[in-house]
């Protein structure tokens, strides 16, 4: 059985580039890994003050979804030089109640995306700290900024028709699938 990768997205935008991207990412692991997309966009924004009676569903709907698989995939756009509020809500919801994050130890990676020249590093830095923070296995390479991206690197068939492209997340890909496998054969070799 292929480890289960919660794959969070950035961008709410129907037919969003990250979407697309994500949707390339899986064909490109193919059976080697099984993506589950985690919606984050209908979660309310996080707030103390609601766990103090009972546990907001929709934030332990989300919880629960990302707890249950291996590892993580966040595909985003930046927004003002750092990730959209959304997905920042989503990290915020995840990592409460304290110390019982659902991030933690899990294997993780990062990928960012524009339409512009600098591929969203800004973006990507910001959430790589909030993941050292909560204790994600955050891959360190490749990194992923993906720059001047546009829906013309797709194919119909979902996989990314542009060489240059194919080649890097394909690389990526190969450098998450070992990583993954990298963690949880770490901690099996660890447990009592
Ligand atoms: C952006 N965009 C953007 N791009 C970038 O390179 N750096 C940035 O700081 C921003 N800031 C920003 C803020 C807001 C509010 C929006 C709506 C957009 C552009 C955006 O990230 C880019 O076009 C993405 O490729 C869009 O991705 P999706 O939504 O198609 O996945």
């Amino acid at each position: 059985m292929p480890h289960t990768i919660a794959v969070l997205r950035g961008s709410p935008r129907s037919g969003s580039l990250t979407e697309k991207l994500a949707t390339a990412i899986a064909l490109s692991a193919g059976d080697r890994l099984a993506f589950r997309d985690v919606p984050i966009h209908h979660l309310p924004l996080y707030n103390p003050d609601l766990e103090k009676d009972a546990v907001h569903p929709q934030w332990d709907a989300f919880r629960a979804a990302v707890k249950e698989c291996d590892g993580l995939l966040f595909v985003t756009p930046e927004w003002n030089r750092s990730v959209p509020g959304g997905l920042k809500n989503a990290i915020d919801v995840g990592s409460r109640p304290y110390g019982e994050g659902v991030f933690q130890k899990k294997p993780a990676a990062v990928v960012t995306q524009s339409t512009g020249g600098t591929g969203g590093f800004g973006g990507n830095h910001h959430l790589r700290q909030s993941l050292v923070h909560l204790d994600a296995h955050v891959l360190g390479q490749p990194e992923m900024y993906v720059g001047n991206l546009s829906a013309d690197k797709f194919g119909e068939d979902g996989r990314i028709s542009d060489k240059g492209l194919a080649k890097l997340v394909d690389g990526f890909v190969d450098a998450f699938v070992e990583w993954v496998g990298v963690i949880h054969q770490g901690r099996k070799a660890l447990a009592p």
